[in-house]
């Protein structure tokens, strides 16, 4: 039946991969993203509910620096931190009714595996050249710099405190050897320019098979046209590497190199596919293969359309695979007119949102906001309220609440055997066209439009025919059930109309007609027999839930301008065996004296007393520590560290302290109850 299977055929539908842009996985969903979701998944709905082979695909943007950072700064290993945000993400899209049939990771064994050979069919044909990259270097720690592990003053409009690759103030972008008076997160050091070999891929090589593919109607006009500038401006290289430390996939055949974040994101569509295919038989070289007869339609925002329309259509073609037949765009997402805002407490969270507000009213919202275009929407809280409580509750369920209400309290939920309009009702279902249209076009708004101009008529005809008069009296009781009866089949058709849009409503409401709802079920109204009773379907929007959302999401301190860079922790360094460890012989001292070294303005010369022997050890720790304030002090000594000359002083041991130095070095504190010469485990 379907292609999507292996070794099966398809003759009546479309068969379709869909995606939707990953996100990061270190934050939170927000309702910024989530336009796009429900955008997709609207889609998506829409072509499974009219019979078409549909794949819903996504997966965590789990590499990249920023999530080895944050990471870092939380103290726990990367996997622990996407592995948490992957589990929230889920559960966000699972109760938004966002309905991937997979929600994978590019931290995956699928992608690795896509990314290598994407990568090595690259290389093979020519696109992958080296080059060498000024970069900076941090010699304290002896590393190369990625962008965010160097701040400075944005060489543009000099706000300070700026990461090393785009400014958060005027959002220029750069290098960060642009920026002024760079520092090292790691220890504030000034990094020096250093040479690194980078690989690039050569994007000019493909720049004939990317005007061809952008003529030939995969983008928006506006997309287009955007890229025909950036043809214009000219393809360059783009690095496609980065130094260790990396969070993410080594390159095959290098040493500490990595792959850049962005080359195995768009990878990771593949590698969820992949994942999907193997737990259901799934057919992956059918869909990937150039000339796939399944659609692969991408959903993405504006923001990132670079990277769809140029790379990675390039490095899906170069590596002999098939290119995106549609990349659809979308905008951003405003509230109240202006950018989200944390202080003002409109950067608001999907798991917020959940806490106080029906996520089928945003869908429903979302929905009524959105056409093809890139333009941005608006989520105006005040309308938001007005529009879900007139529209949806007051002119669509409406109709189910009143005709229904009836049929329950009078009819023992019994339907008439005929409608009282049979025409009327198959221009309400035929209506289901036209709407069905409007969806595979992403003119939702228009759709939701039409749905409601349905709903205004319906509740026109009920107004005018009143069927709660014509149940009181036993000359009309029959008219009035075959007015309800033709209330509840409208409402029956501008629900399934809808499902697409709010779907646990819609599942309320089959709940009610005691079957599924079906597109082409409506040709046949639901006649002379019994219905659940009603039950309400969903409650109005109060604006005091509104605002307690705006509430929670302001910051629970007042904003403060951005502090100087904190210092990040250094990189964990190679894994060492609980062997290598064990030898490690660290024992209780006492500073019996400490002078400062002559040659060196950081470091002192320590006397310490170990039980068994004295030790002369140098260290690091005079601008944290005076002489006067060590002497007396317990102290945790490597006792069996060889011993070796520092600034021309003998040293036989080593104290041990903590801290991005040279003024925040912090001793490990020891009891004063602990003797010297006891063993530290
Ligand atoms: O911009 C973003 O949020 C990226 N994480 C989107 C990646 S989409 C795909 F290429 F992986
Ligand atoms: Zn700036």
């Amino acid at each position: 039946m379907s292609p999507l299977f292996r070794n099966r055929r398809a003759e009546m539908s479309r068969s379709i991969v869909v995606t939707a842009a990953l996100p990061y996985a270190n934050g939170p969903i927000h309702l910024g993203h989530l336009v796009e979701y429900v955008q997709a998944d609207i889609w998506v709905r829409y072509q499974k509910l009219v019979g078409n082979d549909c794949l819903y695909i996504c997966a965590d943007d789990a590499h990249g620096t920023p999530i080895m950072l944050s990471a870092r700064k939380q103290g726990i290993d990367p996997q622990v931190l996407i592995d948490r945000i992957h589990a929230e993400h889920a559960a966000d899209f699972r109760d938004f009714s966002v309905q991937f049939d997979i929600f994978h990771t590019t931290h995956s064994d699928e992608n690795r595996e896509c990314a290598s050979l994407i990568y090595n069919r690259l290389k093979e044909a020519g696109y992958i050249k080296r080059k060498a990259v000024a970069q900076a270097y941090d010699e304290e720690a002896g590393m190369f710099l990625p962008d965010r592990f160097v701040k400075g003053g944005c060489p543009n409009c000099k706000t300070p405190d700026q990461y090393g690759d785009a400014c958060e103030k005027c959002g220029a972008t750069y290098s960060p050897l642009d920026l002024i008076d760079g520092r090292s997160v790691l220890n504030g050091s000034v990094p020096v320019v250093r040479d690194s070999e980078h690989l690039f891929l050569e994007l000019g090589k493909f720049e004939t098979m990317l005007k061809a593919w952008l003529e030939d109607d995969h983008v928006q006009p506006e997309v287009r046209n955007k890229l025909v500038e950036w043809f214009e401006a000219g393809l360059r290289d783009w690095d496609i590497s980065r130094e260790a430390p990396y969070w993410g996939f080594q390159i095959p055949g290098e040493t500490d190199k990595y792959f850049y974040v962005w080359l195995d994101a768009p990878i990771g569509y593949m590698g969820a596919h992949k994942r999907w295919c193997a737990d259901n038989d799934g057919d992956f070289e059918r869909v990937w293969k150039p000339d796939s007869d399944i659609e692969l339609v991408q959903f993405i925002g504006k923001d990132i359309a670079y990277f769809h329309t140029l790379f990675w259509p390039a490095v899906l073609h170069g590596s002999g695979h098939r290119t995106p037949t549609k990349v659809y765009c979308h905008g951003f997402l405003t509230v109240d007119g202006r950018k989200m805002s944390k202080s003002r407490g409109t950067f608001i969270a999907a798991r917020t949102w959940l806490d106080h507000l029906d996520p089928q009213a945003l869908r429903f919202y979302i929905a009524a906001k959105l056409a093809s275009g890139v333009d941005d929407i608006d989520l105006s809280l005040e309308d938001f309220v007005f529009r879900v409580n007139s529209d949806l509750l007051g002119k669509v369920v409406n109709i189910a609440s009143r005709c229904a209400g009836i049929l329950k309290k009078r009819y023992g939920n019994q339907l008439s055997a005929v409608l009282d309009d049979a025409d009327a009702y198959a221009e309400y279902a035929a209506a289901r066209h036209e709407v069905g249209a409007l969806y595979d076009a992403r003119e939702y708004a228009k759709a939701i439009r039409h749905i409601t101009a349905l709903a205004d008529r319906a509740n026109k005809y009920i107004n005018d025919a009143a069927p709660w008069a014509l149940c009181k009296s036993e000359d009309t009781f029959e008219q009035g059930r075959l007015v309800c009866t033709q209330g509840v089949n409208i409402f029956r058709a501008l629900i399934t109309m809808l499902a697409p849009v709010v779907p646990r409503l819609a599942d309320g409401a089959a709940e009610l007609f005691g079957t599924p709802l079906t597109w082409d079920g409506l040709d046949a109204p639901l006649l002379g027999r019994e219905i659940a009773a009603y039950k309400h379907l969903m409650a109005r929007i109060d604006k005091k839930n509104v605002d307690a959302v705006v509430e929670a999401s302001k910051p629970a301190e007042p904003m403060e301008p951005p502090k100087p860079a904190a210092p990040v922790y250094a990189p964990v360094a190679d894994t060492i065996t609980y062997d290598d460890f064990m030898k490690v012989d660290l024992r209780v001292g006492t500073v019996l004296s400490a002078e400062p070294v002559k040659k060196a303005s950081k470091l002192l010369l320590l006397t310490i007393d170990l039980g068994f022997e004295q030790r002369q050890v140098v260290a690091g720790i005079r601008k944290a520590y005076s002489a006067e304030a060590l002497v007396g002090r317990k102290v945790a000594v490597v006792a069996n560290l060889a011993p070796r000359k520092i600034a021309g002083e003998m040293s036989e041991g080593m104290v041990i302290a903590a801290g991005p130095g040279p003024a925040e070095i912090f001793l490990l504190d020891v009891d004063e109850g602990a003797v010297n010469g006891m063993r530290i485990k």
